[in-house]
């Protein structure tokens, strides 16, 4: 068998870079106490770790008070953070249907439980949303806009910087979700009209599992939905209302932290244009290999410029999970397949009824060895599925 070709980067990046994994145990084994409890020395160091990576991901995110900077699960814990701590009964929200569940659920339950109303913006047939769709359906009552800055499915960039332009004239909120861009392409506070950035440290940033936040800027306002300990003025009956112990509850991931430091810092060794220019080659190969396959279908790949290393596609007369196991059984090739967690977009590309689509992530440890390996696999797999639809014609006729 031969190695693996790992092409499932959308759902997390692996391998890490060996200083996340040595930064983890290092940092646990010798400072693998409680931050921000105490005074003495291993703490100090502990919580100053964490107050260097909140600097770190500020200045990543082009933000100005690193105590905005706040630490959570994931994208998912983020986001739900965010959602339920700014909408309250009879607001009105206004996101994509490029929305993963993260972002989906918790609107849904809103709009189920206390009367929240969603707008879903339909993504147009390259996979982009417009703008404009945004300004029409906002009103006086709109108090959230949430886009998925990346699509996890077809890979599309999304114009946040417009949308983020036309939520600052009317005053609502813009909160995006980076996780898969945050490490890959800019995601720029100041720059893109951002007030709330909420990002996963497991993916594009190459942390662990288990990190993740919001970046909120000044102004904006989140309710804290939890309470609950923040090692400081412990006497106060009230959660806290200054950031970051407003957003923040109980003792945090400190080995995960230290690995997202390290890789942030991987990234910025690296050089985040640099790694996103191999990756879109990359793409490019894959995108233009699979397009030259009769029977392949590909969704939303035929612009690439604003576009993440992601691609989805089907093979002709089968199942997505079919041609996943056949990736992963006969080639070694792991790729992820199904809706995603994003099953709005399965809706309007129309591969619902199909059980979604096979999802190739590329990432800065991907080869164009692999990208041919991976081609000529599909490549196979689609002409045996033409040969025995033939066959089965014949014996049918
Ligand atoms: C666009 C998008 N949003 C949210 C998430 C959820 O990330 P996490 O599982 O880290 O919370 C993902 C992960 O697949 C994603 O791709």
């Amino acid at each position: 068998m031969n190695d693996l070709i790992y092409l499932d980067y959308g759902a997390t990046s692996f391998p890490k870079p060996e200083e996340v994994y040595r930064q983890m145990e290092g940092f646990y084994r010798s400072y693998g106490v409680n931050p921000g409890r105490s005074g003495y020395d291993m703490c100090m160091v502990a919580g100053g770790m964490i107050e260097d990576t909140r600097k770190l991901m500020t200045r990543f995110f082009n933000g100005t008070d690193y105590n905005r900077l706040i630490f959570s699960l994931n994208t998912t814990d983020a986001l739900n953070l965010a959602i339920f701590g700014m909408l309250q009964s009879g607001d009105h929200a206004i996101t994509t249907t490029l929305e993963h569940n993260s972002v989906l659920r918790p609107l849904y339950h809103l709009s189920t439980r206390n009367s929240v109303e969603v707008d879903h913006i339909p993504f147009d047939n390259k996979g982009f949303v417009h703008p404009e769709d945004f300004a029409k359906k906002m009103k006086n009552n709109t108090r959230l806009v949430v886009v998925n800055h990346g699509s996890n499915v077809i890979g599309t960039v999304q114009p946040i910087k417009e949308i983020g332009a036309l939520c600052r004239e009317r005053g609502i909120p813009f909160v995006i979700d980076s996780s898969q861009t945050a490490g890959k392409i800019p995601v720029d506070l100041q720059e893109q009209n951002i007030d709330v950035i909420a990002f996963t440290g497991h993916k594009s940033l190459m942390g662990p599992m288990g990190t993740g936040g919001l970046y909120v800027r000044e102004g904006i306002e989140i309710r804290h939905t939890r309470a609950g300990g923040t090692g400081v003025r412990s006497a106060v009956r009230e959660h806290l209302e200054e950031y970051p112990y407003r957003l923040e509850y109980g003792t945090g991931n400190l080995p995960g932290i230290a690995g997202l430091n390290a890789g942030i810092k991987w990234i910025q060794k690296k050089d985040m244009h640099a790694i996103h220019e191999h990756e879109t080659k990359l793409l490019t190969l894959l995108r233009d290999g699979l397009r030259s396959i009769d029977g392949v279908i590909l969704y939303c790949q035929d612009d690439l410029k604003d576009h993440i290393a992601v691609l989805a596609f089907n093979i002709d007369g089968l199942e997505a999970l079919d041609t996943g196991t056949m990736l992963d059984v006969d080639y070694n090739i792991a790729c992820r397949t199904g809706l995603h967690c994003a099953p709005l977009v399965h809706e309007q590309i129309g591969t619902d009824k199909i059980h979604g689509a096979v999802r190739f992530g590329i990432g800065p440890d991907n080869t164009e060895d692999q990208i041919s390996t991976t081609i000529a696999a599909v490549r196979e797999i689609a002409e045996s599925a033409k040969k025995r639809a033939g066959s089965s014609a014949r014996a049918r006729g």
